[in-house]
This record gives C-alpha cells, sequence and structure tokens, in this order.
C-alpha cells in the first residue's frame, strides 16, 4: 500500500473512531450505519452521496489557488459528449419547454483579461421542474444540454430558460439520511457549465440564479457569492430575460511555468 493511502485510510478511520468513542454510540446505531452503507449501495447513489457531502470540500481543497474565476461542484448529472451546437446557440428544449426564456452572454478570457478565441462551453441544466435529461423522468434525452462555442474574441451567447430548484432524491438512502439529520435536502436553481480552451485549465462551475429559493441552504454546499447571476428583463429580446457572465481560465498546470 502507498504511503498516501495508508495516511488517508488510517486518519479517516482515526476520525470514525474518535466520533464512536466520544459520543458513545451504541451497538443499534452502529447496525442502522451497516444498514445504511448496504442500502446507499444497492441504490447506486455512492455518486450522489458523495457529490452531496464531499466533493465541495474536495473542490476548495483543489483550486484554492488557482487564477481566474471561481469553480464549483461538477454534481453527478454531467453527461459527457454532449452535442456541439450551431448558431445562434440555443440549448434543445421541448417544443413547449416551460419556464422564462433567458439569454446569457459574455467573454472567455485567460486570468490576465485576454481574450481565448473558440472556447468551448459544455452547458446542462435542470428544466423549470427541476429535472435532469438522462437522470429523472419527463425531460427527453438531450434536453438541455450542449456545447456552445465562442467566437474568435472569446464571446459567446447561449438562450435556455431558467431551471427551477430541486432536492435530491427523498426516498433514497441519501436523503433519508439528509432527513433524519434535518438538513435542507434542496439544492437552489442553477446552470452548469465546463468553460475550455486549449492550454488552459477547465473550468468547472455553476451559475446560481439570485432569484432562486434556497440559496442559503444549498444541500451540496456549493453556492459561491461570485457565481450568482441575477437575470432581469431583456431590452432587446423581447419575452427573454438575460444576464452577464465573463469566464477567466488558469493557464493548464502543464504549461503554467513555461
Ligand atoms: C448538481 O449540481 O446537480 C448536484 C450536485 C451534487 C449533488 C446532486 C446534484
Ligand atoms: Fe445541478
Amino acid at each position: 500500500m502507498s504511503d498516501r493511502a495508508n495516511l488517508l485510510i488510517s486518519e479517516m478511520l482515526k476520525r470514525v473512531h474518535e466520533v464512536v468513542v466520544e459520543h458513545d454510540v451504541t451497538y443499534d446505531e452502529y447496525q442502522a450505519a451497516k444498514q445504511w452503507f448496504i442500502d446507499v449501495g444497492e441504490a447506486g447513489e455512492w455518486p450522489l452521496f458523495g457529490d452531496v457531502y464531499i466533493e465541495h470540500w474536495v473542490e476548495e481543497q483543489a483550486f484554492s489557488d488557482r487564477a481566474g474565476s471561481k469553480g464549483t461542484i461538477l454534481g453527478p448529472f454531467h453527461i459527457p459528449d454532449a452535442p456541439l451546437l450551431d448558431a445562434p446557440f440555443e440549448l434543445p428544449a421541448r417544443p413547449d419547454e416551460s419556464g422564462t426564456k433567458t439569454v446569457f452572454r459574455g467573454q472567455v478570457t485567460d486570468a490576465d483579461g485576454a481574450p481565448l478565441a473558440n472556447a468551448n462551453l459544455d452547458v446542462w441544466q435542470a428544466d423549470a421542474d427541476g429535472c435532469y435529461a438522462g437522470f429523472m423522468p419527463g425531460p427527453p434525452d438531450g434536453n438541455l444540454r450542449g456545447q456552445v462555442r465562442a467566437d474568435d474574441e472569446g464571446r459567446y451567447e447561449v438562450r435556455t430558460v431558467i431551471p427551477g430548484p430541486y432536492t435530491i432524491p427523498l426516498d433514497g438512502p441519501t436523503g433519508k439520511m439528509t432527513a433524519a439529520a434535518d438538513w435542507s435536502p434542496w439544492r437552489p436553481a442553477h446552470i452548469h457549465l465546463i468553460v475550455s480552451a486549449e492550454n488552459h485549465e477547465p473550468l468547472v462551475t455553476q451559475l446560481f440564479i439570485g432569484s432562486s429559493d434556497h440559496l442559503d441552504e444549498d444541500v451540496a454546499s456549493a453556492v459561491k457569492p461570485e457565481l450568482i447571476v441575477h437575470p432581469k428583463p431583456s431590452e432587446t429580446d423581447e419575452g427573454y430575460e438575460e444576464f452577464e457572465y465573463d469566464f477567466a481560465l488558469a493557464p493548464s498546470r502543464a504549461t503554467a511555468n513555461v
């Protein structure tokens, strides 16, 4: 076993052992915890549990000193290789997709503000009812998912609808644990992005809708003030709200010191 594995496993177990001793954990509680581990596995919820209760701390730690825009967690609902859309960019949606139409635009630059031509934005989100295509009943495959290209000045524009907030599944073991602890199961409304450009670190982030409920009680602890946006009625696109957001990418680690 590597020294690193030895260290991390020992430290994690030590923390668990300390809780047992400090809080007099009973045999009944130990058996309930064991059953809960089994239930999480059987429900296929380990990725959900990890992304709700652990990923945020890993993300903060990994990128605390990274230049450029703030990122946040990836979460469990990304599907790689979404189709590259054609300009003008609009996320695929049902003809009767509900929710407020919105257009957001901005510029992708490096950490010093120089434009990154042809940057890629992989965008995915829940619908207005808080449902993700591919994971929840309702939206068809590929709904509200797609890749968007910035122009030769790094400028991009995306049309979509404002997503709804949603809860993690309440009837699964992660939801039941959350209820047992009397914590909020909600994620506030957000749009996910991975912004990437050659020779730069991909930025995994989320833009949180400022008018959403639950911004201050995100079950996944992923909200950061820098990531909150405030869509306002558009003056140029009738029936749309709009907001702006610029992304600054750090140089890739491999080339950072070149
Ligand atoms: C999400 O961003 O959609 C998400 C993140 C963590 C857990 C569940 C969902
Ligand atoms: Fe999400």
